[in-house]
């Protein structure tokens, strides 16, 4: 069943924000919703620090990672709480007219917005903006999740909405006649007690 999120496209993107302190993280959670006027979305764990900081401020910034993105930007800002680092301190950064930080290299654009509206998705908060400003910051190629998963053998952590739960070992079963030995690992030389043959599969949930 899960495999069919994997067939779910996004980008990746840095979601920036400042009430008392500056925070950001990264999501894949970012969706234009209208045109006019201008209204996107972003879903963000109630429990990560940037959320507190845009419940706060009632405004945060998106950028739009480019494909050759350092990976030392996903890992500061994917992997950590802004709440006992400063996130930006070893990247080159600006101040958009929110006067919210965001980072300049490695971004192809800028979307500073408002927020509108908050919805509770349980354990995320959705926030509905309205851009007050859009910038093109490079025409490089935006980096794709799928390109991120699949090309930078990137990981997700759980506190992402997209996160999948690692597949566990729950036994092995007998390739003759389908009896299932439950356990991580199968004893050297396991006999099937039932047929008595020795050719089994991992089986995994
Ligand atoms: C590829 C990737 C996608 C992610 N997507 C989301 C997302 O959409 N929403 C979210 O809340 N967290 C997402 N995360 C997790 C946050 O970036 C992570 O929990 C971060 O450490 C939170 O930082 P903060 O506590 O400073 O806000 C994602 C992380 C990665 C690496």
């Amino acid at each position: 069943m899960k495999k069919a999120y994997d067939k779910l496209t996004s980008g990746m993107y840095l979601v920036s924000a400042k009430a008392d302190k500056e925070a950001g993280c990264i999501i894949n959670t970012f969706e234009q919703v209208a045109s006019t006027p201008e209204l996107v979305l972003i879903a963000l764990n109630k429990d990560n620090y940037t959320t507190k900081q845009i419940k706060k401020s009632q405004k945060f910034n998106v950028t739009v990672l480019k494909e050759a993105a350092r990976a030392e930007i996903i890992q500061t800002f994917g992997f950590s709480s802004s709440e006992f680092t400063d996130k930006f301190q070893s990247f080159n950064k600006k101040y958009d007219l929110l006067n919210l930080p965001y980072i300049t290299d490695d971004m192809v654009a800028l979307f500073s917005v408002r927020v509108k509206e908050e919805i509770d998705a349980i354990t995320h908060t959705i926030f509905l903006g309205e851009v007050s400003e859009s910038v093109l910051l490079s025409d490089e190629r935006p980096m794709s999740y799928a390109y991120y998963k699949e090309e930078k053998k990137g990981i997700t952590p759980p506190k992402a909405p997209s996160y999948q739960k690692p597949k566990q070992i729950s036994g092995y079963k007998c390739d003759v006649c389908g009896y299932i030995y439950r356990g991580e690992t199968l004893p050297i030389d396991y006999i099937c007690p039932i047929c008595g043959e020795a050719k089994f599969t991992k089986i995994t949930e």
